[in-house]
């Protein structure tokens, strides 16, 4: 999987991306990460990558041709890759869109800046259009690396197999259940003993009923239009 992040800000996805699973996965040679900076592609001294807006108003919007240019840079060097601008006039993205971007062989992920980007060149360049949420950011770079972060988990090899299984199991699609780790028992506070019993059967209907009923408690509209099987039936009545 490529990502290739077009922004004012390369050094941001680099180093937010160098880490933890996405770090290993970069360095591991499964995702290939690049950044096409529109600063490269200004022409004029200052290197200006902003402009006014037509109509006026407060704010400044990304000046077109360097834009235009660094996109068309990386469309080059990824023509297989749909371009993604992220904004949060775009699609909100879930779990579900996650897998529809991984599905892609690479993303062309285009952050915006300042008031946002003109408009024509949304209509001429990008692809598709993907919010993280509702709520406003100064820049997309956080919502890219947010894509990033989530698609590459679900490239094959990334995640070890535990993870990957834990990924796929009963729980896909519910909150998770809670963890505990040593020692036995913290200020008081003690690991519930299901966990401790040896018991698999147990431990495993016990993961299950908490993620139950975790979702039901805090996030009923994921449970909503969805068929439960007989066993989790059973353990929301417990
Ligand atoms: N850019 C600014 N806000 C954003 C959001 N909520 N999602 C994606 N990109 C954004």
């Amino acid at each position: 999987m490529r990502f290739d992040v077009v922004t004012l800000f390369p050094e941001m996805i680099r180093a937010a991306a160098g880490y933890g699973v996405t770090g290993r996965a970069v360095e591991r040679g499964l995702v290939r990460l690049e950044t096409w900076n529109p600063r490269d592609y200004a022409r004029d001294r200052h290197r200006t990558v902003d402009d006014r807006p037509y109509g006026g108003g407060p704010g400044m919007v990304m000046k077109v041709e360097p834009l235009r240019d660094a996109i068309r840079a990386a469309r080059r060097a990824a023509p297989a890759s749909p371009v993604v601008l992220l904004s949060p006039q775009g699609r909100r993205l879930d779990q579900a869109g996650v897998r529809e971007l991984a599905a892609q062989p690479g993303l062309i992920l285009v952050c915006g800046r300042y008031e946002g980007i003109d408009e024509r060149l949304v209509e001429a360049e990008v692809d598709q259009e993907w919010s993280i949420g509702d709520y406003v950011l100064s820049g997309g770079e956080l919502a890219a690396l947010v894509v990033v972060d989530a698609v590459a988990r679900l490239v094959p090899g990334v995640l070890g197999d535990a993870e990957s299984a834990a990924q796929d199991s009963y729980m896909e699609g519910l909150l998770d259940c809670p963890h505990y780790t040593r020692p036995e028992e913290i200020d008081g506070r003690r690991v519930p003993p299901v966990l401790l019993s040896g018991d698999h059967g147990a431990i495993r209907r016990w993961r299950r009923k908490q993620a139950l009923g975790r979702t039901w408690l805090r996030r009923p509209d994921l449970l909503a239009g969805r068929a439960l099987d007989e066993e989790a039936r059973a353990l929301l009545e417990e």
